[in-house]
């Protein structure tokens, strides 16, 4: 059975890793384990982009060669996966053997074609963007800001000759409406192709830029990063063994809305296409994370490091956040305020304090041990109907992305099993001396206890330690599938619960 493939974009190797890339790992990891859990066998892949002028520079300045600095880089950007509890199967960096072979594998193929030329370049070039401008780029005159220091050159370079696969690539896109997720963003697409394309120039002068792959038809070249960069996504996964089909082609390339036009949306399937090679299924593009209405950029300075948020609330706390707040598709505002408030309401007001109160009335009223649910009054009833209801609505939203909405559900019914637990007051019944309250008290234990295990599993995919850990204190195992696992059940009866503990505790005051 071919994988479902899905991918991130691979970090710029000059930066530090930030919220932005934090959430991108997040999402697609969130996606993954998802159909891990519905069954599906899944590979993983994100890496680092690590060729340009930019990296370059950065390398001089800190006095080491680029490879050095890269290497450092990568440490840094795995350290982040690990610390964020990404379940990625490989990490491709574009400097590996295993890349720079299919990069001049794509090029020498296209060059045979016919599809790159040389010609003569007259015109501006931001070295900030590694990119050769146009008149339109300027606004009211100027070059923007975003370009940094623009300047006019001269030089013999390679063109990929793009403009005659305009019109294929239109059709394409008229065709495939689900190529674009959400699909609003297609628009912008179209509207870009709307104006005849330029063919790309695809290579660097060495004299300008050392730190490149080499083109295989004329070594006083490097290629254009984007080039280089997009290839990763097939040079992972083995293109050109017979490994390839096992994974391509994608089912999602996970990216910002910053890189879909024109590199993901124009460039990638004009190569693919012109390559001979399948284009992926489908782009997923996820909005930004801003600071204080601007986006979170290492030139803006207005970074949230997501390590310190990390360490301080644990990695769960923190992936929760992310995927409750940030509506996919749509930008969003980060606040410390904000993430303070969900912590401590939704995490540990409402799930925190019910597994507690249940690991205490557990231990107070049966001895640890998960009673058997004998008894249905209106109030079982009702949380039985939410449980199915949502346990439903949460797997249909996961599948459509909606992350955001099926936190919400999950923690709804969440509310509603600390609310059943008030309605049946186990306290009180437990004061009695009556044979059908002591049954009324051991099936609220048991239903409180069946409600949490399922919310546990329905949270996996966000919350893959918290979930484990709760499921734990129940005496049930991992949730490795949502089938049979993800349905009200009662397989506790019987199992013994765990110690007391604390899964949120409240931030030290600073
Ligand atoms: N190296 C290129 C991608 C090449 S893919 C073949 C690149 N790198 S990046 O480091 O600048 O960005 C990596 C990813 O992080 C991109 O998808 C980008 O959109 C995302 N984010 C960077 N800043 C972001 C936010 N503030 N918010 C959310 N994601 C943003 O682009």
């Amino acid at each position: 059975m071919k994988n479902f493939y899905i991918t991130t974009a691979i970090d710029y190797a000059n930066g530090s890793p930030h919220l932005g890339h934090a959430y991108e790992k997040v999402l697609t990891d969130v996606i993954a384990r998802y159909k891990r859990l519905c069954g599906k066998p899944v590979y993983f892949l994100t890496g680092l982009d690590e060729h340009g002028q930019k990296v370059q520079q950065s390398a001089k300045k800190a006095g080491v060669s680029p490879s050095k600095f890269c290497d450092e880089q990568a440490e840094k950007f795995t350290e982040m996966c690990s610390k964020l509890a990404i379940s990625n199967d490989d990490y491709i960096r574009t400097s590996q053997p295993r890349h720079v072979k299919v990069v001049k594998e794509i090029l020498q193929k296209l060059f045979d074609k016919g599809d790159i030329y040389k010609a003569e370049y007259k015109g501006f070039y931001s070295a900030r963007q590694e990119q050769f401008l146009q008149e339109k780029d300027r606004v009211d005159g100027k070059w923007p800001e975003i370009f940094g220091e623009v300047t006019e050159i001269s030089e013999s370079n390679y063109f990929f000759k793009i403009r005659q696969y305009q019109d294929w690539l239109v059709d394409f896109l008229d065709r495939n409406d689900d190529f674009i997720f959400p699909r609003f963003r297609a628009k912008q697409v179209k509207e870009f192709l709307k104006e005849p394309l330029n063919d790309l120039c695809i290579s660097r002068p060495k004299e300008r830029l050392e730190w490149g792959i080499e083109l295989p038809f004329d070594s006083a070249y490097v290629t254009y990063v984007w080039f280089d960069a997009l290839v990763n996504y097939i040079s992972a996964v083995g293109y050109g063994t017979d490994e390839f089909s096992k994974n391509w082609p994608a089912d999602f390339h996970v990216i910002g809305k910053d890189i879909l036009v024109p590199p993901h949306s124009v460039y990638w399937p004009i190569m693919l296409h012109a390559a001979g090679i399948e284009l992926p299924k489908s782009l997923l593009v996820h909005g930004w994370w801003m600071s204080s209405g601007e986006k979170m950029s290492k030139s803006l300075g207005n970074i949230v490091n997501p390590l310190d948020l990390v360490g301080k609330f644990g990695v769960d706390a923190f992936r929760y956040f992310l995927m409750r707040e940030m509506n996919v598709g749509q930008d969003s505002d980060f606040s410390f305020d904000l993430f303070l408030t969900r912590y401590t309401s939704d995490l540990g007001n409402d799930l925190g304090n019910l597994l507690s109160r249940l690991l205490n009335m557990g231990k107070r009223y049966c001895g640890s041990k998960v009673p058997a649910a004998e008894v249905e009054g209106d109030f079982e009833r009702d949380l039985k109907e939410l449980a199915d209801a949502t346990s439903g609505e949460v797997l249909e939203l996961y599948e459509g992305m909606q992350f955001h909405t099926a936190l919400e559900k999950t923690f709804n019914f969440i509310r509603a099993i600390n609310r059943y637990a008030e309605q049946r007051a186990p306290w009180k019944l437990a004061k009695s001396a009556s044979e059908s309250d002591l049954a009324a008290l051991n099936s609220t234990i048991a239903n409180m206890a069946e409600g949490l295990r399922l919310s546990a599993v329905l949270i996996a995919p966000v919350m893959p330690g918290v979930s484990e850990r709760i499921l734990s204190l129940l005496g049930a195992e991992k949730a490795e599938r949502f089938d049979g696992n993800a349905k009200w059940s009662g397989v506790l009866a019987g199992k013994t619960l765990g110690q007391q503990e604390i899964l949120f505790p409240r931030p030290a005051a600073e």
